[in-house]
This record gives C-alpha cells, structure tokens and sequence, in this order.
C-alpha cells in the first residue's frame, strides 16, 4: 500500500479541447480529477465519454468569471475532498476580430469591448480561482498551479493582431510570476504553458498540434517534483523566454 495521498485536480473549462484532454490524462496518471466548465449538460457528456473510455473522472459547474460560482467549488472541494493538490488555469477565450480569416493587425483598430471581456476570462477569471482556491493548498503545503498562456503573449515575440487575446496571456504571464514569488515557501509551484498551435474549437482544424501534443507539458508540469522550477513559461517542457 502506498502511502501517498490522493492529489485532488481541477481543470477549468475542460469540456472540450486541451481542458478535456488535460483531464483525461491527469486521471489516467491516477489523480482525482475534477473536470470543471460552465455548462453542466456539457460537463455530463464529457464525463460520460470518458467514462466509456474508462476514465472516471468528478464533474462540478464553474464560470470563471462568477465570483460565486468560484466559490461554490471551493466549498464543494472542502466538504467533498478537503484539499486540493492541482489547479490548471486552462478556460480562455479569443473574442480579437478577424476579416477575411485574418486578424485584424493594428491594435488602434481593437474593440475595446472585447478586449475587456478578454481580460476578464483570461485573467482575472485565472486570479479570481488562484485567490479562491490557493488556501486549500496552503493547508497541505502543496500545490501545483499551471496557467495555460500563448507564445501571444510572450514579450520576447510580441507583435501586432490578436490585442486582446496577447494583452490577456501578456497579463497571466506577469501573474504567474507574481503568485509564484509570494508561494515559494510553501511548496506550491506556479508556472505558465504554451500548449503551442491545437486543433481545437479555438486553435481551428489547420492547427499543427493534436490535444495530446497541446496537454502533454501541461500534464507534466501538474506532476512537477518538489524544489521544479517556478515562475517560469514552458512549452515542450523547455523554459522559455518570457
Ligand atoms: N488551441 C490553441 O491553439 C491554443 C494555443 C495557445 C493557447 N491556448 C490556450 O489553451 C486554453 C484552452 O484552449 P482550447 O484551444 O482548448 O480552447 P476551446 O476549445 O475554445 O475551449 C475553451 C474552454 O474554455 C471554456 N471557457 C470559456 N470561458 C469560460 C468561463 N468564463 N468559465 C469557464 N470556462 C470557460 C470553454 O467553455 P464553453 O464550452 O462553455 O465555451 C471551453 O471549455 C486556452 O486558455 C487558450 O487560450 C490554445
């Protein structure tokens, strides 16, 4: 019997895509999987697909954006589990507008509008759940948090299109550095991922990368042995520049 305790993970809008395929590993690997998303029938059939697959996996409602319904999961996480070990930060939205299958590439032409709402998921939906959740990591000085970024938004490769959507990886980058500094004591390791180019609703059926190939570091990284590197940005499970 092995004495190491059940890591607990959530994954945010794991309904689809890299969240989905992130979920399916995570408890494949033996971990206690909480495949959180915003619609609960759609949480339903992905559990069930993976249960068809043999995969069980929990299920729990959570908009990121909703400050209730963050902590609605953090109570639920408390009652039902007590602790929390893996938190990945993957629910995002790209809103920037296209014309032509192009973006529109100067940031004075951006809806501001929409760049609001960007932020919003992106970033403070990421810090609202760090703010809510980190306590119950705390409690077992351990923890595991992965923020899925973008090469977007990588200072080293910033340019023009996408205003929103660079802005808002922009952004998490800096917050992964910072909830990274203030933890370091405490076990918990934060980092960000570029899963790179997916095929997904959001990366479209052109991308380069299947989901396995976009969740593969983010898995790992969730694994990380005590005293791995934190603050940083990986892709391929390489550090790269920020
Ligand atoms: N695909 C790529 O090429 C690529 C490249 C770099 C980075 N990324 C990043 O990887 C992550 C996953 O992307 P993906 O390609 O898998 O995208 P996706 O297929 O569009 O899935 C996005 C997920 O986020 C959820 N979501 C959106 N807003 C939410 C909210 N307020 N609360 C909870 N869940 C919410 C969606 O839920 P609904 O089903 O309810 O809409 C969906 O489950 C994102 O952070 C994205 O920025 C993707």
């Amino acid at each position: 019997m092995s004495n190491a305790p059940n890591r607990v993970a959530v994954v945010t809008g794991a309904n689809r895509g890299i969240g989905l395929e992130v979920a399916r590993e995570l408890a494949r690997a033996g971990l206690t999987v909480v495949l959180t998303c915003r619609d609960e029938v759609k949480g339903t059939e992905a559990q069930k697909q993976l249960a068809s697959e043999g995969v069980k996996v929990d299920v729990h409602s959570l908009d990121i954006t909703n400050s209730g319904s963050i902590r609605d999961l953090a109570l639920y996480l408390r009652k039902q589990y007590g602790r929390l070990d893996v938190l990945v930060n993957n629910a995002g939205i790209m809103l920037d507008k296209f014309e032509n299958g192009e973006p529109v590439m100067s940031i004075l032409d951006c809806d501001l509008s929409n760049v609001r709402k960007t932020m919003e998921t992106n970033v403070y939906g990421a810090l609202s759940m760090i703010k809510e959740l980190l306590p119950l990591m705390k409690e077992n000085h351990y923890g595991r948090i992965v923020n899925v970024s973008s090469g977007l938004g990588q200072m080293s490769e910033m340019g023009a299109g996408y205003a929103g959507y660079r802005l808002s990886k922009a952004a998490l980058n800096a917050l992964t550095c910072m909830v990274a500094d203030e933890v370091t004591s405490e076990n918990i390791i934060v980092n960000a991922c570029c899963p790179g180019w997916v095929r997904t609703d959001m990366g479209g059926k052109h991308a380069s990368r299947s989901v396995e190939e976009g969740a593969d570091t983010i898995v790992w990284l969730c694994q990380a042995a005590d005293g791995s590197p934190s603050g940083k940005l990986f892709r391929d499970r390489e550090e790269q520049p920020w």
